[in-house]
């Protein structure tokens, strides 16, 4: 620890951003009994999450999750301002707005300006690193990124990133206060797509170039995922769930990040989707379409193709998650929490490698490079190293 970085428990948590994460962090944070003071430079903004909070704490009373008296005392914790000098005694400031580093770093600068020595400036960027971020400020050791997942108050996993400058108190604090919030926290290294942005883009990914190869349509590759693999949703009812405009800019995010890795390749049939604004749920049409009146496509449910797919898909996500512990980004359990917890997983990726077999994992891995001549399907050294060894990840 730094002399001059001491612990906090201080209460004050400011939140900037009011917009789908922030507004859902601050609820999250007053729920947990802290004063939470949210700032959005734009007005309405403000006001429409002052809005859809009110009527988020009236549903969770009509359900009879909250009472009337409790639901007012965490309202009453949560102040909105308009003016960033209110964050002048907040111990931790989380910020979730636009998705722009230069915007990003004017606020980090700006902020330093106004708050305490010990205030920790925490970042919620799905893509941009932390050190470049933390770059714009002159105490760069209290940078740190602290990534919810959406909708925060029901997404458990928290993603805690240390950038390469921030001071090891700053990273136990951060922890500390996350996990007094309820929820599960995993330390990850500041890398593009951290934890889970990266390990789950095979599952994206490969099953687009399934169907890209023509092997199975949408519906059967969902199918076949969720019935072979006990995944909740389907790659392409994901996809159109969170919505293919933020879905394909994470994946070509990631694979820019990462120097063009092939396994990260986006695909031009995203592409398409997202250039036609075919969106998904949010603008009634993606890889299905969602018009009222339209039947859904049916599956093709032929087992073998089935598991051929689910074999296909879940190597390659194991693949990432083993090449990403053969890099140091995380434990092998906070990666398969991440997972789990992240993105619903059944399963621990790694926990499953054991599970399916780490040979017949790169078995398949290796039938596939040397199919395809693809370094995408290239198995990582670490999978090579441990079916030499005959090892598994849990005992
Ligand atoms: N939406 C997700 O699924 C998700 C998940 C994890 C992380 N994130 C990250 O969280 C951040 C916010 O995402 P979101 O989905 O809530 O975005 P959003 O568009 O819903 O909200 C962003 C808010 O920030 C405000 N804003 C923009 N510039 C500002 C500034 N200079 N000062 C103050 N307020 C400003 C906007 O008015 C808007 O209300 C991004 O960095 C994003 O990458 C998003």
């Amino acid at each position: 620890m730094s002399n001059n970085q001491k612990p906090t428990t201080n209460n004050i948590i400011g939140i900037i951003g009011s917009g789908a994460m922030g507004a859902g962090i601050a609820q999250v944070a007053a729920t947990a009994g802290h004063s939470v003071i949210v700032y959005d430079n734009n007005d309405s903004a403000l006001s429409k999450a002052k809005a859809n909070l009110d009527s988020t704490f009236k549903k969770l009373i009509e359900k009879q999750k909250l009472t009337d008296e409790k639901a007012k005392s965490i309202i009453a914790n949560i102040q909105f301002a308009n003016d960033l000098n209110q964050f002048r005694n907040c111990g931790l400031i989380i910020e979730a707005i636009i998705e722009n580093i230069d915007v990003k770093q004017k606020l980090f600068s700006d902020l330093e300006a106004i708050v305490s020595a010990h205030c920790i400036l925490a970042t919620n960027t799905s893509s941009l690193s932390i050190a470049s971020i933390a770059s714009a400020c002159k105490k760069a050791e209290r940078v740190i990124g602290i990534h919810f997942f959406n909708p925060a108050p029901l997404m458990p996993l928290v993603e805690i990133i240390p950038g390469i400058l921030t001071d090891n108190a700053v990273t136990e604090n951060s922890k500390k206060i996350i996990d007094s919030w309820g929820k599960v926290t995993v330390f990850t290294k500041d890398t593009p797509g951290f934890i889970v942005n990266r390990v789950a883009r095979s599952f994206y990914g490969e099953s687009i170039r399934i169907y890209e190869e023509g092997m199975a349509d949408f519906a059967t590759i969902d199918w076949a995922l969720k019935t072979y693999g006990g995944f909740k949703m389907g790659p392409f009812e994901l996809m159109d769930f969170i919505g293919n405009d933020i879905n394909f800019k994470v994946t070509e995010s990631v694979w820019t990040q990462f120097f063009f890795e092939p396994r990260f390749k986006p695909s031009l049939t995203q592409k398409r989707l997202y250039e036609a604004k075919l969106f998904g749920r949010k603008s009634g049409r993606g890889y299905y379409n969602y018009a009222e009146g339209v039947a859904m496509p049916q599956p093709k449910q032929d087992e073998e193709l089935g598991k051929y797919i689910f074999n296909r898909v879940i190597v390659m996500l194991i693949n990432e998650a083993i090449d990403s512990l053969y890099l140091q980004l995380a434990t092998k359990e906070d990666l398969d929490l991440a997972m789990t917890k992240g993105v619903n997983y059944p399963k621990g990726l790694l926990k499953w490698a054991d599970e399916i077999g780490l040979k017949n994992v790169y078995t398949s891995l290796d039938v596939l490079y040397e199919l395809y001549n693809e370094d995408r399907y290239r198995p990582s050294i670490l999978l090579k190293m441990m079916v030499r060894d005959e090892k598994k990840f849990y005992s």
